[in-house]
């Protein structure tokens, strides 16, 4: 028996020279230590064998086939590794190789714009409130000194909704309104709200029926228009660069009293003149004044204890002055390569 098991071992390790797949690894698993395989076999006859011969049997055949089932199990990991390192190689990716360039977004100049408002306001203890775009005429007009027939509505070119109640608003003024309305007259107020405004424009390079407008009212004890100076002074520094030079000009509005323009120096030519201020060295941002007497006693606030200021800026104006933007419809132009250009503009 010993010999025969033997022998058996030595055409095995004569055989697995030859195993060179998983499926040769199968078909040697059978012929070997499979159900009917050579060294199971072994055991078939074991009935005719007296207890003893069993026994010794038993363990030769035992020890054969641990034997074997290393050998194979030895041959079978070889293979797998070998199998394994063929597909790292061939699937491996060169990642040395230039990938292609993935089209994606950049966040929007208007956005930016705004956002960098509401930080330095924010810095400066204002609140960042939302108003709602579908507005009412009380809030939109009547409250802010243009009572219905007024010329000066003419001049808002307004979308009504419904009726002649129901309105977009038409700047973002009312919310001033809301604000006020709702604080029972004994409170201070500090708000920004940037936010859509609408008006029945064609649309041109500087006019479109959708633009932006950041509102600001401050709304305290003893506010002056020297207050509202010093604080859109130091905000445009902030926002437009600390050289920034402000100067406000005479205006007029329903709900202001004084009124102003606000203008800065060209943070292009510094003021020499150039095509971007039309020579004149200035830029208008925006509209403001002090806090009309009437509007303050019509939102609940006694104007004799109380006083304000207010502001209107207008955001993409800002935001195409700051990027040399010269076609107002750009921001609503939904064209990545165009957001792209904004976004290098960031980086320079
Ligand atoms: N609402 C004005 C407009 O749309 C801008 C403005 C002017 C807002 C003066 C104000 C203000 O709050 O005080 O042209």
């Amino acid at each position: 028996m010993k010999e025969k098991v033997e022998q058996i071992i030595s055409q095995l390790q004569e055989d697995i020279k030859n195993v060179k797949t998983t499926q040769d690894v199968v078909d040697i698993k059978a012929k070997y230590i499979g159900k009917s395989g050579l060294i199971t076999d072994l055991m078939k006859n074991m009935k005719d064998y007296s207890p003893e011969e069993r026994k010794e049997i038993g363990q030769i055949v035992n020890v054969a086939k641990n034997e074997a089932t290393e050998l194979i199990g030895t041959k079978e990991e070889e293979i797998n590794k070998a199998i394994l390192n063929e597909k790292l190689e061939k699937e491996a990716i060169d990642i040395s190789l230039p990938a292609t360039e993935i089209a994606t977004g950049a966040p929007s100049i208007l956005e930016k714009v705004i956002e960098d408002f509401e930080d330095v306001f924010m810095s400066m203890g204002y609140d960042v409130v939302d108003g709602p775009e579908l507005e009412e005429d009380r809030y939109n007009f009547e409250l802010l000194g243009l009572p219905k027939g007024h010329p000066a509505r003419d001049a808002q070119d307004t979308f009504y909704v419904k009726g002649d109640e129901l309105l977009l608003r038409s700047h973002t003024s009312p919310v001033q309104a809301r604000v006020m309305t709702s604080k029972n007259g004994d409170e201070p107020v500090r708000i920004i709200c940037p936010g859509k405004a609408y008006r029945r424009d064609d649309d041109d390079a500087t006019h479109s029926h959708q633009f932006t407008q950041i509102e600001g009212l401050i709304v305290d004890k003893d506010i002056k228009l020297s207050d509202l100076k010093g604080t859109v002074t130091v905000i445009c520094k902030r926002l437009f660069g600390e050289d920034t030079v402000t100067r406000f000009r005479p205006s007029y509005y329903q709900f202001t009293e004084p009124s102003v323009e606000m203008d800065i120096s060209c943070f292009n030519c510094k003021g020499k003149g150039c095509n971007i201020c039309k020579n004149t060295g200035w830029i208008t941002i925006g509209g403001a004044g002090v806090v009309h007497y009437d509007v303050l006693k019509g939102c609940g606030y006694d104007p004799n204890k109380w006083s304000g200021f207010a502001f209107g800026f207008g955001a993409e104006r800002c935001a195409m002055l700051k990027y040399g933007i010269n076609d107002i419809r750009t921001f609503y132009n939904v064209d990545l390569r165009e957001s792209k250009v904004f976004d290098r503009k960031e980086e320079q």
